[in-house]
């Protein structure tokens, strides 16, 4: 007869997460809670998480937080609340840590808009390039890479390269055009986007400061150009977070995923934040990815250690490296850390 492990080990293998009944009535905050202290879990987030699970985080940060949280943690086990990329960054910095990520179908377009058999030839067609890549790329990406960046170091990273050396910048194609006009560097810019963030409305935008003409509009560089001149401020997810609670303005108009006004309004109880709307029908830029983690699949995740986040051995190696760079990078730069 199989164990219940041995179920839930068959139905991650086919689902991707733990579909199993939660008891009704469980006081799944307390269970998680105890089973945080009692298996030595850190419970990382990121601030397009769901509202309940941003609360019971240990930390909560943008992608360069999270990793330094990940790379600094004396846990025994990881909880990545976020997407595949997140919890696949932990791992190549915890290889010998169980890194748990409550649904394994929480994937990322950006990441996915840069296959790494393709990347491969691209890189190998232009020997004279350094590669940076945003920290949104699945770790075989990151092992083609030399350099790991996130939106919050992305400018001082490629302003730390001689002046001459000329780079490649994947996957994301706003970022690095954004990253090029601040630094005024020419770079050779990979196709990718991340599709949350390129439906917002310009049109829509400009209607929104027109009712509100105090609200600073803030944004994040994943967005297109377009959308990007409208802003008055553009950063990382913490970044935005800071320059509200900095700003003596009232309110803002907020362009990224609407996850991170939870942080924003508890921050700032009384400031208002609009989020920017999409250029299509639909009310919300929720990620779908992000969003499929759930305050049942944590609690089963830590349950069952599972589903586990695996990378093979070669793989790790080859991702740390440039991963690692953009950490000391970072420490550098007075970056957290
Ligand atoms: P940051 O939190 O690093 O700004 O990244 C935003 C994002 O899109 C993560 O997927
Ligand atoms: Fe990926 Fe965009 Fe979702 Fe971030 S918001 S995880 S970049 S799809």
């Amino acid at each position: 007869m199989q164990t219940d492990f041995e179920k839930a080990l068959t139905q991650v293998g086919k689902k991707g997460f733990l579909d199993l009944d939660v008891p009704a009535g469980l006081d799944l905050v307390a269970e998680i809670a105890r089973l945080k202290q009692e298996k030595n879990i850190v419970l990382l987030a990121h601030y397009y998480q769901e509202s309940e699970i941003q609360e019971i985080a240990d930390y909560i940060g943008d992608s360069l937080g999270l990793a330094q949280a990940a790379a600094k943690t004396d846990a025994d086990m990881i909880l990545f609340a976020g997407v595949h990329f997140m919890a696949e960054t932990a791992k190549i910095l915890n290889p010998t840590k169980k890194v748990l990520l409550p649904d394994l179908n929480a994937g990322c377009s950006l990441s996915d808009s840069c296959p790494p058999p393709i990347f491969k030839t691209f890189r190998e067609a232009h020997p004279d390039h350094l590669v940076i890549s945003y920290i949104n790329c699945s770790a075989g990406i990151k092992a083609l890479s030399d350099i790991i960046c996130t939106s919050s170091n992305a400018q001082l990273i490629v302003d730390s390269l001689p002046k001459d050396q000329k780079i490649i910048f994947a996957p994301d194609k706003n970022l690095g055009a954004f990253i090029s006009k601040q630094t005024g560097r020419e770079m050779l810019l990979w196709n990718g986007a991340c599709f949350v963030h390129e439906i917002f409305s310009r049109q829509r935008i400009a209607q929104l400061k027109i009712r509100h003409p105090n609200a600073p509009v803030i944004a994040h560089p994943e967005c297109e150009e377009g959308v990007l001149q409208q802003a008055d401020f553009i950063g990382s997810t913490t970044q935005m977070i800071k320059y509200t609670m900095d700003t003596p303005a009232q309110e803002f108009i907020v362009v990224t995923e609407p996850g991170i006004l939870y942080s924003m309004q508890k921050e700032s109880p009384h400031k208002m934040f609009i989020s920017a709307p999409p250029d299509n029908t639909c009310a919300c830029n929720n990620c779908p990815h992000m969003k499929l983690n759930t305050l049942e699949k944590v609690y089963l995740a830590m349950q069952y250690e599972l589903p586990e986040v695996t990378i093979p051995q070669e793989l790790m190696t080859s991702a740390l490296q440039p991963l690692q760079r953009m950490l000391d990078l970072s420490k550098q730069f007075g970056l957290g850390g």
